[in-house]
């Protein structure tokens, strides 16, 4: 039997070493006993430590064969690893070692191995998540000048993973984030990790708390009330460190007592223009913009005096996002052309007259879909009288990550389909070539699954008409299989690909 000691809870890398060495030599998953270090001390820093390589069995000679580890596997693991049930790391070991004699088990969504680390990556990509949304700083001063505290409670040992999230968002504070488990701080230029603690250490409550508070009931908009999907999305254990939480119970009462009110008023009757517009529509379902338009038309209000990059000082106007509020399918390009920057609006130039021609061919209406740009600013280079598209660098794909990840969080769509590297890169954080990644669906901390296809001013540079076609036709069949993929359940749709 092999004891392998991993340093922290989330270990990722410590699991990954010693899986790989273990796999590689043929040890068996039953052959192996996963424990965490109760010290914390860092054995895989100095593996000598342990008196062994990460891996090999004692007294077995170290002939190794080669691993087939698919990406997927890799992304499902990272996430996994943070899973609080301790038998995390012997069941991805299992997985790892199954995968060398079937490479396609990951596809056999009823295999019990496959099934359980599926729910727990979903339920990591949760906690996330929640995360993510619902970490609350409480302002303090300290020595160094002001810092930011907060106190969350995560499922999972989510803490390091999500970190650079936070970083990206406040850089420019200093921040500290406390949980039960592990607390991280961000001092401007590094994060340092460190143990737990407890709410006691963030203090209850600051100015800006109330502040906050009138800016909640102001925005709560009691015709937009539904209590399920509240409680679904702000799950009730959170409530108890959100400053906006003591307000919620009494703005449903008073939302349900106006409703009320409403209802026995003699004049509540259908106005006429509502009513001679509802009767024009067809039968066509408009969703209605409230679930989510608001939001939408306020961003793209506030992203208008956008300056967090310099492309706002040459370009006409922010070009912003548009397209159905509740589109389960969004397409991200990389930023707006001459044509766009002049009319304020996504791909409506050359590239946005390929890209209807495909969308069309491939079954999907534009107007029930919603498009967007990694970088909202059109970035050229005056020729003459020309304007000539420049490829915006990575400090203006992330300057302007913010308004997509916002966008994002409103439509929250089904599918996120990233229209080249541009588009790539802002939604996962790599730098994943098209090329390696064309057809396939990552994960993003932002976007749930990304599919990934060309961007289509690249059919537009194609030197010959064959390769036109062909091209094209590829371009078609991925935003086929993009709908395709979007329409499958949610649990499958999650899954990354390799
Ligand atoms: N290219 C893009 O990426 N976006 C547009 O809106 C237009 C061209």
């Amino acid at each position: 039997m092999q004891e392998i000691v991993l340093a922290r809870p989330d270990d990722f890398s410590g699991w990954r070493d010693a899986a790989r060495g273990l796999a590689e030599t043929g040890v068996a998953p039953q052959e192996v006993v996963w424990r965490i270090d109760r010290d914390g001390a860092d054995l895989f820093a100095d593996p000598a430590a342990r008196g062994q390589e990460p891996g090999a069995p004692p007294g077995r000679t170290a002939e190794r064969r080669n691993l087939r580890v698919p990406r997927r596997f890799v992304d499902l693991a990272e996430l996994v690893v943070c899973h609080r049930d301790p038998e995390r790391f012997a069941l991805l070991y299992r997985l790892l070692c199954r995968l060398q004699d079937q490479p396609q088990l990951l596809d056999i969504a009823t295999d019990d191995d496959v099934a359980r680390v599926d729910l727990m990556a979903k339920s990591v990509r949760r906690d996330r998540h929640k995360m993510t949304a619902f970490v609350r700083f409480r302002e303090v001063n300290t020595p160094e000048g002001t810092r930011y505290l907060a106190w969350f409670e995560p499922e999972h040992h989510i803490v390091e993973l999500t970190a650079p999230f936070f970083v990206e968002r406040f850089a420019a504070m200093r921040w500290t984030i406390i949980t039960p488990l592990a607390s991280v701080c961000w001092n401007l230029e590094a994060l340092s990790f460190g143990a737990g603690g407890s709410r006691d250490d963030v203090p209850a409550e600051d100015a800006a708390e109330e502040d906050w508070r009138t800016y909640y009931s102001s925005i709560f908009n009691p015709a937009r009330l539904k209590v399920d999907a509240m409680r679904r999305e702000m799950p009730v254990k959170y409530w108890k460190n959100l400053p906006e939480a003591s307000l919620i119970a009494p703005l449903i009462r008073s939302a349900r007592n106006s409703e009320a009110a409403m209802v026995d008023s003699p004049q509540n009757s259908v106005p006429k223009r509502a009513a001679t517009i509802l009767a024009r529509s067809d039968g066509m379902r408009e969703d209605p913009p409230a679930a989510g338009g608001n939001s939408l038309d306020a961003l793209r209000r506030e992203a208008a005096g956008c300056r967090r990059c310099d492309l706002y000082k040459f370009a006409t106007q922010t070009v912003f996002g548009e397209g159905l509020p509740t589109a389960d399918l969004v397409f991200v390009g990389e930023q707006p052309g001459d044509k766009e920057d002049l009319a304020g609006k996504p791909f409506v130039g050359p590239a946005g007259a390929m890209f209807d021609r495909a969308l069309g061919d491939a079954g999907i209406d534009r107007k029930r879909a919603y498009v967007t740009n990694a970088v909202k600013h059109f970035k050229f280079e005056p020729r003459g009288k020309k304007r000539i598209h420049k490829k915006p660098g990575i400090g203006e794909i992330n300057a302007c990550h913010a308004w997509l990840e916002q966008e994002l969080a409103v439509l929250r769509p089904r599918l996120t389909i990233a229209l080249g590297a541009t588009a790539i890169r802002s939604l996962t954080g790599q730098s994943a070539s098209v090329l390696g990644t064309r057809g396939r669906v990552l994960s993003s901390p932002l976007a749930g699954p990304v599919f990934v296809t060309v961007h289509p001013s690249f059919l537009l540079r194609l030197p010959d008409a064959d390769s036109q076609r062909t091209e094209y036709e590829r371009f078609v069949a991925d935003l086929r299989a993009a709908k395709e993929i979007a329409a499958r359940e949610p649990g499958e749709l999650a899954a990354p690909t390799p």
